[in-house]
This record gives C-alpha cells, sequence and structure tokens, in this order.
C-alpha cells in the first residue's frame, strides 16, 4: 500500500496528467530524462545509423516493460549499462506497425534489473531509408554542389529517427555526436560543444534545457556562419549567406522585442537556419535554431513575420508546449498572437493590420472549406485527433482562430493587464506541458479575482469548444487596405489602365491583398495585361507568386500554368504547396492537372507534404495513395 501511495505521489508531480492518443509511451511507468545520440549520416544509403542511450526514470516500481515510440526502426540490440558500465542484453520486441503512430518497442526488464530509480538503455539501430522524419536532398535541390539533410520532428516524426518517447508532454535533455561527411557541418537544436579531440566530420551537441521529443532537430549540409548580434546568427548554404544576413539583420531587435513582450529568452542563443527550397515549412521552431525556407528571403525583409512567428514559440510551444496535439492551438495561436503583437512593435501597426487582415481572409475561407468537407468540428479550438494523423489538425484554426481568441481576451483584459496574465503564463509553466482544459482552468480563475474583467464562460466555450467564429470576435482592420481596394475596383471598372496602377507604392501585402481580391470570372485580357506588364509569375516575392497562380486557378487562365508547374516544382513548402493544390482539387480539370505535376514534383516533396497533397488529390484512397 506504501508502495503504491509513493508511486501515485510521484507520478502526479512527474507524469503529464492526461493520455495523448498518438504515442504508445507510458508516462506513469517510466520516463526518458535523457537522450545520447551516437549517430552516423549515411548519405548513400539515405540512412542514420547508430546509438540511442536513454536514461530513464523509473516511475511505478513495478512497472517491467518499457514502451518506446518507433516507426520504420531497425533495433539490433538493446542494453541495459549497469553502474559499472557493464552491458546486459535486454529483449525486446516491435508491436505490429499502425498505418499513423508506428511500431511499439516493447523492452523487457528481467527481474534482477527492474526497479533501479534512474536506468540507462542503449539501444542500436538504424533508420528506414523512407524514415518520414528524413529528407535527403541531391546537390542539385540545394543552392550548391553538396547534398544535404535534415530531420523534421513535429508532429509525431521524431520516433521515425529516434526510439523515443514521442509525446509533446514527455521533456528530455539530449547531447549528440554526430558523424557527417567531412565536407559538410552538422547543427542541431542544442548547443556546439567545440571538441578540439573529434575526428574529421564529427560534431558534438548538447541541450541542457528539457524539451519534447519533436524539437530534437539536426541538418547537415554546406553550412556557413554569420553573427547577426551577440546571441543571434545565421547558417546558411554559403552563396545565400550574404543575402541571409541582409534580410535578418533584424534579428537581435526581434529576439529583444520577444523578451520585451514574454520574458526571459530562456534557450541562451537564438539562431536561423535558412535551408534549401524543398525545406517542408515556412519555418519549424527548433529550439536555439529555427529552420526557415528560403521562400522568404524576398530582398527587402517583407517576408520575416514567419521569422517572428518563430521565435515567438521560443515561449508558446518551446517553453509552455501543447501537451497533445489536440491542444495544438495552444502553440500556434499563441504563437500567432505574439507574433502579430511583436510585428506591431518591430514594423508598425499598419503592416501588423495588413498581415492581420490577410491572415482573417484565409481563415475565413478554411472554416468554410472545412465545413463544407462536413469537418466542422475541425474548426473548434480544442480538436479530437484520435485514430488520425495530427497533421490534419494543422489548419488555420490552430493559428488564426487561436489568435482571434487571445485578442478577444486582449480586448476585455486591457492590453496592460493581458500582457502580465501571458507573462506570468509563460514563467508559470515554463519547460512544462498545458492541455486546453488546464489553461481554461486557469483563465477562469483569473477572472474570479478583483478587479478581473467580465468574461462569462460561455463566451470562451463558444471560441474552445465552438465551431467557427464566435459573436465575440474582434472586427478586423480593413481600413489599411482602402487605398488598394480602391485601386482594383477601379481597374476591374475600366477607370484605371494596368499600366496605371498605383504599384509603385504597394508593398508586398498590398500586392497580395490586391491579387486575392480578383474575382474568378475577372476578364482574360486584365490578367494577360497583369502578367505582361508586372511579370507575375513563378519568381520574384513568394507571397505575391502564390496569390498570383492562386487567382491564375480560380480564373482558369491557363498560360499561367507553366509557372504554376515551376513554382510547385521549385519548393516544398508546405503552406505554398497545399493551398495551391488545394485550390486545383476543386475542380475536375483542376485535379487532373494537380496530379499531373504533382507526379513530377512528388520525388522533391518531404512524406508530410506528399500526405497531406494525396489527401487532397486522392481524397478516397486515404493516405495509402500514390
Ligand atoms: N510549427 C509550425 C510548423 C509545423 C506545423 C510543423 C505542424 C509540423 C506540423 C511552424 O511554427 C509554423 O507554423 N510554420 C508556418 C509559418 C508560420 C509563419 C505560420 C509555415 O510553415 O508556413
Ligand atoms: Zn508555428
Amino acid at each position: 500500500m506504501k508502495h503504491i501511495m509513493a508511486s501515485l505521489a510521484l507520478s502526479l508531480l512527474s507524469a503529464p496528467v492526461v493520455a495523448d492518443p498518438h504515442s504508445f509511451a507510458e508516462p506513469d511507468k517510466f520516463l526518458v530524462r535523457h537522450v545520447d545520440l551516437d549517430l552516423r549520416a549515411d548519405f548513400d544509403a539515405r540512412r542514420l545509423e547508430g546509438t540511442a542511450e536513454l536514461t530513464v526514470e523509473q516511475v511505478d516500481p513495478d512497472a517491467s516493460e518499457l514502451l518506446l515510440d518507433t516507426s520504420g526502426l531497425e533495433i539490433r540490440t538493446v542494453h541495459l549499462i549497469e553502474m559499472s558500465g557493464r552491458a546486459r542484453v535486454l529483449a525486446f520486441r516491435l508491436g505490429n506497425p499502425d498505418p499513423i503512430l508506428g511500431s511499439p518497442l516493447t523492452i523487457e526488464f528481467p527481474n534482477c534489473c527492474a526497479a533501479t530509480s534512474e536506468m540507462r538503455i542503449r539501444i542500436d539501430y538504424r533508420t528506414s531509408n523512407e524514415a518520414a522524419a528524413l529528407q535527403w536532398l541531391e546537390p542539385a535541390q540545394t543552392s550548391g554542389q553538396h547534398p544535404f539533410m535534415y530531420t523534421q520532428g513535429q508532429a509525431i516524426l521524431a520516433r521515425s529517427w529516434i526510439p523515443i518517447q514521442d509525446s509533446p508532454g514527455i521533456r528530455m535533455t539530449y547531447s549528440a555526436r554526430i558523424k557527417a561527411p567531412p565536407a559538410l557541418t552538422a547543427v542541431m537544436s542544442a548547443a556546439r560543444v567545440e571538441d578540439p579531440s573529434a575526428a574529421p566530420g564529427e560534431h558534438r551537441f548538447e541541450m541542457k534545457q528539457p524539451i519534447p521529443a519533436y524539437l530534437i532537430a539536426l541538418a547537415i549540409g554546406d553550412l556557413a556562419f554569420q553573427p547577426l548580434g551577440d546571441r543571434v546568427g545565421v547558417w546558411t548554404e554559403p552563396s545565400r549567406l550574404a543575402a541571409a544576413a541582409y534580410e535578418l539583420a533584424d534579428l537581435q531587435r526581434m529576439l529583444e522585442t520577444g523578451e520585451r513582450m514574454a520574458g526571459p529568452y530562456r534557450w541562451d542563443r537564438y539562431d536561423v537556419l535558412i535551408m534549401p527550397r524543398a525545406f517542408a515549412y515556412g519555418g519549424m521552431e527548433n529550439p536555439r535554431i529555427s529552420f526557415i525556407s528560403p521562400s522568404i528571403i524576398a530582398g527587402d525583409r517583407s517576408l520575416v513575420s514567419t521569422v517572428v512567428h518563430e521565435l515567438a514559440h521560443s515561449w508558446s510551444g518551446n517553453l509552455v508546449t501543447n501537451a497533445t496535439w489536440d491542444d495544438f492551438w495552444l502553440n500556434e495561436g499563441f504563437t500567432s498572437y505574439l507574433e502579430r503583437r511583436l510585428m506591431e512593435v518591430l514594423y508598425g501597426k499598419r503592416r501588423a493590420d495588413m498581415e492581420d487582415a490577410i491572415a482573417y481572409e484565409g481563415l475565413v475561407r478554411t472554416i468554410a472549406d472545412l465545413e463544407a468537407a462536413g469537418l466542422g468540428k475541425d474548426t473548434d479550438l480544442k480538436l479530437n485527433l484520435a485514430g488520425r494523423d495530427p497533421n490534419e489538425g494543422t489548419s488555420d484554426v490552430a493559428y488564426d482562430k487561436g489568435a482571434r481568441f487571445l485578442r478577444f481576451l486582449e480586448s476585455r483584459f486591457g492590453r496592460p493587464e493581458f500582457d502580465a496574465f501571458l507573462r506570468e503564463y509563460f514563467d508559470a509553466h515554463a519547460f512544462r506541458s498545458m492541455t486546453t482544459e488546464s489553461f481554461r482552468a486557469e483563465l477562469l480563475a483569473r477572472l474570479e479575482k478583483a478587479g478581473a474583467p467580465r468574461i462569462t464562460v460561455d463566451e470562451i466555450d463558444a471560441w474552445i469548444y465552438g465551431p467557427g467564429l464566435p459573436p465575440t470576435l474582434i472586427a478586423v482592420p480593413q481600413g489599411v487596405f482602402e487605398s488598394v481596394d480602391r485601386a482594383a475596383a477601379d481597374w476591374r471598372a475600366g477607370k484605371i489602365a494596368t499600366a496605371d496602377l498605383p504599384v509603385k507604392d504597394w508593398v508586398p501585402q498590398e500586392w497580395v491583398r490586391f491579387l486575392d481580391q480578383q474575382p474568378a470570372d475577372i476578364a482574360r485580357e486584365k490578367l494577360d495585361e497583369l502578367r505582361s506588364t508586372f511579370r507575375l509569375g513563378a519568381e520574384g516575392n513568394a507571397e505575391i507568386a502564390l496569390s498570383w497562380l492562386q487567382l491564375a486557378i480560380r480564373a482558369n487562365y491557363a498560360p499561367a500554368y507553366p509557372d504554376l508547374e515551376k513554382f510547385l516544382l521549385a519548393t516544398g513548402r508546405w503552406r505554398l504547396v497545399e493551398t495551391l493544390f488545394r485550390d486545383l482539387a476543386r475542380t475536375e480539370s483542376g485535379t487532373a492537372l494537380g496530379r499531373q505535376i504533382y507526379a513530377k514534383a512528388k520525388p522533391g516533396y518531404h512524406a508530410s507534404i506528399r500526405q497531406a497533397v494525396e489527401r487532397l488529390l486522392y481524397p478516397q484512397a486515404g493516405s495509402a495513395a500514390s
């Protein structure tokens, strides 16, 4: 009995309180506290190979089996490393693979070995050559002469390169030794450890702050570095370094602005890695080093909000983490809210308002699409993704409806009060995970306090558990686009010639607005003129190109299709790719064209992006389509 009470108390202290439907881990039995990786990157075989040594805390003294998440891993041996350093073989078995979750790896502890409160387990393994977390790029897919590889852990892909408890509610520190081809450099979401005795091509890392498995990240390529301040800098392929440094000149100021808003930056350094064009995301918030798509390099710093967004994850997401992917809006909604607030301080209210209005249009479209597809439940902030790929929950709802919920709270609290609430929230829950329910409870408790604003439970729950946009939505500033909207209307009415559009005064966000507002039945000559006068196509500012190509699809404007194909072959970035294929999939002829383009583009896309596109182009076939 005493025994049970002790283990219960322990698990209440250290285990996440909620079950994660996307992990086989049993955190009430064991917790992985540290991972030490020793991996060699084999570019020819497209595999990582080596060992992961897990430091495991036994939470339940009666537990005799440790369950880890894996996907496609070939496990060679499992050893228990005794205090003396002696390695004892442990039996293990890999369960049948679940198409979404992968295979549970069960490690058995014979009577002799169980019930030490902390153990080291060494797993010798290699990854599949199709590991979902890994993307291996040929030199032709880079801007140099060398191959490139990187990992993408979010949401549940870490298990395809590390045998691990792959649940965002479980945090661990890590260290790593990576062997890469000597001409290449490795970076990780960790501090570099300079080791003069290291062999050529060997790189060491140490992450002292505990993070969930999805934030363990590695990239290897021909990389150069340029400092941009005392705590910040940029890594990228040498041929991009100057342009990247120019684009990111404000990085230090971004970091300082983030600290003033959200509290101390707890990860020591903040670097950015500008990736090859095939990178699957606009940005990925790997701690200490955000991975960022080169599509944000526009030459005029107009697309840096993506960097601000990933930086903001240093608080919302990386410091306070969604406990499960059903709580994804806690990561992305908070971050999108912070992003917009930081953009306002950094680049002014007009710029922030423009980006806000553009995001709103996207949200309204997404909600309509989800409802039309019978997925109205996915317009709630709190998701229910059990039995589904968590990437299916990645929509504007988490990002932008989430941000608008916080906007609403801000308006009732008043800005200074709400800012104080947020800072306290990040401090109180630093290095922990959060469920939607515990956030809600905390908010309600705060509303009980003297001087608190009047916000009802129903108003809150309409955002969290209700569909679409509730009546307490704060009006979105449309006035910022007044002049461009007027020019657009006059142009369509024939009052302004194409060559006389006041484009010299337009920032890229105004171009996006202009193009987004054009109807599907716009006159063909107008599109011809736009294209030839302003050389709209696959090149240049990626957001303008996206809006132009969306307009071309909407208007069924075939002359732009070669550029559409070019664009989709050149980028692997989820939002750009998914948006265009979604628009194509709205019509039969578009779907046919989409399938044609996808057949060519597919080899260059990351596994997650393939799945997302296949869901759109082959809806009946499910994720098995190809
Ligand atoms: N964490 C996300 C990327 C992500 C989401 C990876 C879901 C895997 C699953 C990242 O912070 C993000 O939101 N990136 C956006 C850019 C942002 C400015 C909205 C993207 O990639 O477009
Ligand atoms: Zn994000």
